[in-house]
């Protein structure tokens, strides 16, 4: 049977969430992204990376890249984020994450929320950065006004249903 290893960066704990939830469904040793080693990669068939968005970006997938050729090696690659899962959202972190070059098997975004308990000094400075920037604006759409609200306080979106088209993916694969 394939064998997969499960790569994550979580700096508040919900992809950590999103990666507990998805072991208890497939096969899978998980290990973070600091500590992955070029033997842990070899010795598997498959690897998930899952990371935080952060301003777009999913945090840590260059370094991961620079691990793992996407085209030599199958890797599926999620990411979680404060936002709704909608169509749009999806579609513009794929355009600003992946190239032709280094896009993977496939792509999931799982809608988490925010951890301000458990957040780092500097994020928490980019947060209050950005809700001052959007209190200021004045016409807010309705999407701003949203996050606008939702950038007031923690809160956690995460459900376990949200992994099942990942789940079903994996289990293809394996
Ligand atoms: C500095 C910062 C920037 C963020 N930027 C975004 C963003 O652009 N889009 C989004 O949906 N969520 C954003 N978030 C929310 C995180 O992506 C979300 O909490 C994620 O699940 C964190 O994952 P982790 O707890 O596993 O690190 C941001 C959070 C922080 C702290």
């Amino acid at each position: 049977m394939k064998t997969s290893l499960f790569i994550y960066k979580s700096s508040t704990g919900f992809t950590k969430k999103y990666i507990d939830w998805i072991l208890e469904e497939v096969p899978g040793i998980a290990v973070q992204l600091d500590y992955v080693t070029r033997e842990d990669i070899n010795n598997h068939d498959l690897i998930v990376y899952g990371g935080g968005i952060r301003a777009g970006q999913i945090s840590g997938l260059k370094k991961v890249l620079g691990k793992i050729d996407p085209r030599v090696k199958p890797l599926i690659v999620f990411a979680t984020g404060a936002a709704p899962r909608t169509e749009n959202i999806v579609r513009q972190i794929t355009e600003k994450n992946f190239t032709n070059r280094n896009k993977p098997a496939d792509f999931f975004y799982l809608e988490s929320g925010l951890n301000y308990e458990r957040m780092g000094v500097f994020s928490k400075m980019m947060m209050n950065a950005y809700r001052k920037i959007l209190a200021k604006k004045k016409n807010k759409s309705d999407v701003e006004n949203g996050v606008n609200q939702a950038l007031l306080r923690s809160y956690d979106h995460c459900k376990k249903e949200n992994i099942e088209p990942l789940v079903l993916k994996l289990k293809t694969l394996l």
